[in-house]
């Protein structure tokens, strides 16, 4: 079946058409509508611009992506919908949209969680993959553990109690002069530095398979503008190295344990931060050496996207999930 999908919950107006059919699982279309370029002047995503440029971008957009896809609304199976989590006032964007859609052409809705969403996305690129499995999700806003133990039923493991990898990579890369957002240049900068250059405290938490990267925040600004106070200044290779190192290092230290307490024999790396090479280095390396399959979505599927809504939706769909236009949109 084909499900068309429109993701509106941050900074990516998206939608896509995806083909759907058991291990069948083919991206007729995944158009993404960025609006990076109107947030970096501002360091971040300013949220009442967001939902208007969701205004302005989602018509075309879905029109596009069904353009793409060589279909029409009539050939569509059912509308898969971001409703949570999110920016409020992005999410109900698309999912405004996507209900007048649905409502009109009288096709079923499906909502989706955009977290499930993320992990959905390993399923386009390993087409076997199924659950169990043990799925880790970091983004700007998330870095959780969860037991997938089926398409749709997923149990909170673990993960930050505050801010997000992503969230971290931004900030720092901020303060040392990286566009928004600051991962993938980050990414680059630490390839060219000394991981063990500058100490920094671990996210990983003692007694628990919980992250903290507020702390870790904080010392790299605070390592910063002292240097900045003496007149020095930071050494962007090695700052960037260092924060990864620490990032990937905790991060590296939780996956272990949650595999171990779980038993799972998959673990699947998903959100925007997945497509940190560093990242999926260490992670892979992990799953070599603990005998667990690795999946990770490709870079184009690790963003925020349409076709990873999709996915999800499709299961959601499968499993009798459905909305009317008393949906609501929900920012947790
Ligand atoms: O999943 P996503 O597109 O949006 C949310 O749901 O939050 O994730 C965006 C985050 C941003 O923090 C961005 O800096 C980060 O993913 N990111 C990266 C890389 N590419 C994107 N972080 C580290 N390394 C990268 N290569
Ligand atoms: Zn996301």
């Amino acid at each position: 079946m084909l499900i068309l999908a429109l993701e509106s919950s941050c900074d990516e107006t998206s939608a896509a058409v995806v083909e759907m059919e058991g291990d069948s699982k083919k991206i007729l279309s995944n158009i993404v509508a960025s609006q990076i370029e109107i947030h970096r002047r501002y360091g971040g995503v300013v949220p009442e611009i967001a939902g208007r440029a969701h205004i302005e971008a989602v018509s075309g957009i879905t029109h596009e992506a069904l353009d793409t896809a060589g279909a029409s609304l009539s050939d569509i199976g059912a509308v898969a919908v971001t409703n949570a989590p999110g920016l409020i006032g992005a999410l109900l964007v698309g999912m405004n949209f996507a209900k007048s859609l649905a409502y009109s052409h009288n096709i079923p809705l499906v909502p989706v969680n955009h977290i499930k969403a993320h992990g959905a996305a390993a399923y386009l690129e390993y087409p076997d993959l199924k659950p169990p499995f043990l799925a880790l999700i970091v983004s700007g806003g998330h870095t959780c553990f969860y037991e997938v133990k089926d398409y749709t039923d997923w149990r909170y493991l673990a993960g930050t109690r505050d801010d997000a990898a992503g969230e971290a990579f931004d900030k720092v890369g901020r303060v040392i002069g990286c566009p928004y957002p600051a991962g993938a240049e980050m990414d680059k900068l630490a390839a060219a530095g000394d991981p063990s250059s500058i100490p920094l405290p671990s996210p990983a938490l003692h007694g628990t398979l919980d992250l903290s990267f507020s702390g870790l925040k904080t010392a790299c600004l605070n390592y910063i503008h002292n240097l900045d106070q003496k007149g020095m200044p930071v050494n962007r290779e090695n700052m960037a190295a260092s924060l990864t190192a620490a990032i990937c290092g905790g991060i590296y230290a939780k996956a272990s344990d949650a595999l171990d307490l779980t038993d799972a024999e998959t673990l699947v790396l998903a959100g925007g931060v997945a497509a940190n090479s560093h990242l999926r280095r260490a992670l892979a390396d992990l799953c070599e050496k603990k005998k667990v399959r690795f999946c990770v979505p490709p870079l184009s599927l690790c963003g925020d996207n349409g076709a990873m809504i999709a996915a999800q939706g499709y299961y959601e769909f499968l499993s009798g999930v459905r909305a009317g236009t008393d949906l609501n949109a929900s920012a947790n």
